[in-house]
């Protein structure tokens, strides 16, 4: 079943979270709101760092799911397609990028084939136009805010007006923003467009993770 983010929403970004700690930081999180978790799959070909895999992403997902909790896969990977069937049972979306797939239609099918909701991600250096022809194929939109690889990186200023062109290109299709979000960007990339709004560092590296939580799901409602 094809299960919906609700909006607008904070999606801590586990690439950041204390691994040794991870499932008791996914139930605190959930027990203060937190719904949508975001997972960072990265290769060391597409971006230059290497992260987390299919079993990791199951390991959030035993916990998050039966309280409810919806598990979102970014795939910063070249030519994703052999990945997918490996996530699809511990995900409820997965976007690709459009720079990482010359086949990047089909990719997205066979996403929404198992049941999942189709995101399309695009780097900050590529032209929007990447999108267009991705109409009716898509269930969301990763507009990426920093240049994909690390956490912990600052909000590339322009992202906001990019934001309010994909809401003008797709109206009403869930917009995600992701990279450098946190206290003082959370309310600008909201008040362009972005529903989903993906938080790494911002969440994991404050004193209180939870509390840092609270604050960035407060300020956008
Ligand atoms: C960037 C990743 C982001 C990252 C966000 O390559 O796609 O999801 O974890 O981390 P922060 O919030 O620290 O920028
Ligand atoms: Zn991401």
């Amino acid at each position: 079943m094809t299960v919906t983010p609700p909006t607008p929403v904070v999606l801590p970004s586990l690439m950041s979270a204390d691994m040794a700690n991870l499932g008791s930081q996914i139930e605190a999180l959930m027990d203060a709101g937190a719904r949508v978790f975001h997972i960072d799959v990265m290769d060391g070909h597409f971006v230059p760092n290497l992260t987390v895999g299919p079993d990791f992403t199951a390991a959030a997902a035993r916990v998050a799911r039966p309280r409810g909790g919806i598990i979102d896969v970014h795939l910063m990977v070249e030519r994703p397609g052999y990945l997918i069937d490996a996530f699809a049972p511990h995900a409820d979306a997965i976007s690709v990028h459009v720079e990482a797939d010359p086949h990047v239609h089909r990719l997205l099918g066979e996403i929404r084939k198992r049941d999942l909701l189709a995101g399309a991600a695009i780097n900050p250096g590529t032209p929007l136009t990447a999108l267009e022809p991705l109409a009716g194929l898509i269930d969301y939109v990763n507009c990426m805010s920093v240049n994909p690889g690390f956490g912990g990186q600052s909000f590339i200023p322009t992202t906001p007006q990019r934001l309010r062109a994909i809401g003008r290109m797709f109206p009403g299709l869930p917009i995600e923003v992701d990279g450098g979000i946190g206290p003082e960007t959370v309310a600008e990339a909201r008040s362009a467009g972005a529903d989903w709004l993906v938080s790494g560092s911002s969440v994991f590296g404050a004193p209180d993770p939870i509390a840092a939580f609270r604050q960035l799901q407060g300020a956008i409602g």
